[in-house]
């Protein structure tokens, strides 16, 4: 067949969903096939041919995160938006869904503990020290979590119980931007799958349980006023105050 549409794959250890996708991809043969992407040096004249990308780990491996704006450039879709990464990290999502009128945990930016050897303590005169911590914890409670401001995978994130807690967790944080956040106790876990503002898919998930019986159960029907809710917050137009 000629004018095949590509789908290139960016991968790290995952194998489950990749390879699904790929398989699932290629058994329709609608013109479109998919494969992992293999990518070395990339000149500013390289095609690299694909009308869609899907990227799974460019946090790990930077040198994806150029090659992808690039793709861009040449009309390539890329899911995720290399572009959004500079927007995004757990701080200011959880302030903007805060400000669009979603329950979230209170939430605290941390200074760094850490900094590289380069930065002296002249390059940190806007930062107070010490942090007042007494404001900090009766702002969030405790127990509470701390975690990256960008992070995946559960790295690096600790449930502390009081102060010592805190601080042994913060002192091992290094270099790393932490967040301090309200602990939720949750019942009952709920993942939204959403492809726009319409198509909204509320599953339970359980993190409790092995990495693929997490969504086991997951089309149980949730009671219907929650059911409502979730879907509105998700779609984030309802109770938004009018940004
Ligand atoms: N504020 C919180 N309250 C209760 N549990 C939390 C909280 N933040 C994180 N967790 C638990 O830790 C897990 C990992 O946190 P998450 O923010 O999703 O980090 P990551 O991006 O590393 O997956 C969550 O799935 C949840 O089980
Ligand atoms: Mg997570």
């Amino acid at each position: 067949m000629t004018n095949q549409l590509k789908v290139g794959l960016l991968v790290g250890r995952e194998r489950s969903f990749p390879d699904a996708l790929i398989a699932e991809i290629n058994r329709r043969n609608q013109g479109v096939t998919a494969d992992y992407v293999s990518a070395g040096g990339v000149t500013m004249d390289d095609l690299l041919g694909y009308r869609v990308l899907v990227d799974r780990i460019s946090h790990d491996v930077p040198f994806y995160q150029p090659l992808l704006k690039y793709a861009v450039l040449q009309g390539t879709y890329v899911i995720n938006n290399p572009f959004w990464r500079i927007a995004d990290d757990k701080f200011f999502g959880t302030a903007l869904a805060h400000r669009l009128g979603v329950a979230v945990p209170k939430t605290v930016v941390l200074p760094n503990h850490s900094h590289s050897p380069d930065v002296s303590s002249e390059s940190l005169r806007n930062l107070i020290y010490p942090l007042g911590w007494e404001r900090i914890v009766n702002y969030v409670g405790l127990p509470a979590i701390l975690k990256p401001h960008w992070g995946g995978g559960w790295r690096h994130v600790h449930l502390v119980h009081d102060m010592e807690e805190l601080w042994r967790a913060y002192d091992n944080s290094g270099r790393l931007t932490m967040i301090l956040q309200e602990y939720i106790q949750w019942d009952q876990y709920i993942r939204c799958l959403c492809i726009g503002q319409d198509n909204i898919l509320p599953v339970r998930w359980d993190p409790t349980r092995p990495h693929f019986e997490r969504y086991a159960g997951g089309h149980e029907p949730l009671a219907p006023e929650l059911h409502g809710r979730v879907v509105a917050d998700a779609r984030c137009v309802e109770s938004s105050p009018g940004l």
